[in-house]
């Protein structure tokens, strides 16, 4: 199987709201699709071990907001590379909730669907929703972010060849796998999560 071909599958960035309980976090992804329209239903797929998606399977319902061209990295890495059990990711942020009491933000978003679940179903690595869009709002004109334009517009690109130290590994910084050993091939993707190699950090030799 040639990995190269999965590159050109296309998707948008979205950031899922959800809450049970009182918590209430967010996380970013690229998985969501309209699959249905009359009842209207999307599907959202989430790595299992997050926090969102234990959220989501507590409360039944979450948001999507659609992200748009204006957001930055720091956006991107708070809502996407950080964990919500660990911290709060609304800090600083003016959250808003939806029909079924879900967070979302206006920020960086122009569009939010309010979703109930209908069914769901463990992948293994991932948990796929089916959800129902149970209300709709526009938020700003902005075009929506696409998956190809956040890794050629808003990931940061890394000079790692200035860096002396000796690399043993490397982690993915979007689920926490580990690759042990110093090279991972230029065409590599998460096992667990399919991200591409550009979203491995290295791990040094202490
Ligand atoms: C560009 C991008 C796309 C992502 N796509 C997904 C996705 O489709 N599903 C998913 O569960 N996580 C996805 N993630 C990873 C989660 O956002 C990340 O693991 C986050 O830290 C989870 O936070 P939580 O534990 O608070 O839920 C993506 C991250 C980035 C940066």
């Amino acid at each position: 199987m040639d990995n190269k071909a999965f590159f050109d599958l296309t998707y948008g960035i979205f950031l899922i709201g959800a809450g049970s309980g009182g918590k209430m976090n967010a996380c970013i992804t690229n998985t969501v699709m309209q699959v249905a329209a009359s009842p209207t239903r999307v599907t959202l797929s989430c790595i299992n071990g997050n926090y969102t998606p234990e959220l989501i399977k507590a409360g039944k319902c979450f948001t999507v907001g659609i992200v748009d061209e204006t957001a930055d990295y720091g956006y991107i890495e708070n809502f996407g590379m950080k964990h919500g059990r660990d911290l709060d990711k609304f800090e600083g942020y003016d959250v808003k909730y939806d029909v079924n009491g879900m967070p979302y933000l206006t920020d960086h978003v122009c569009a939010v669907l309010s979703c109930k679940v209908v069914s769901e179903e463990d992948l293994g690595t991932h948990t796929l929703f089916i959800a129902e869009v149970v209300d709709a709002v526009k938020v700003a004109d902005n075009s929506p972010l696409t998956y190809a334009d956040y890794f050629a517009k808003v990931k940061p690109r890394k000079d790692e060849t200035k860096d002396e130290r000796k690399i043993i590994g490397w982690k993915c910084r979007i689920c926490g796998f580990t690759v042990d050993g110093p090279e991972l091939p230029e065409d590599y993707r998460c096992p667990l999560c399919d991200h591409p190699r550009s979203d491995f950090e290295p791990i040094y030799e202490e």
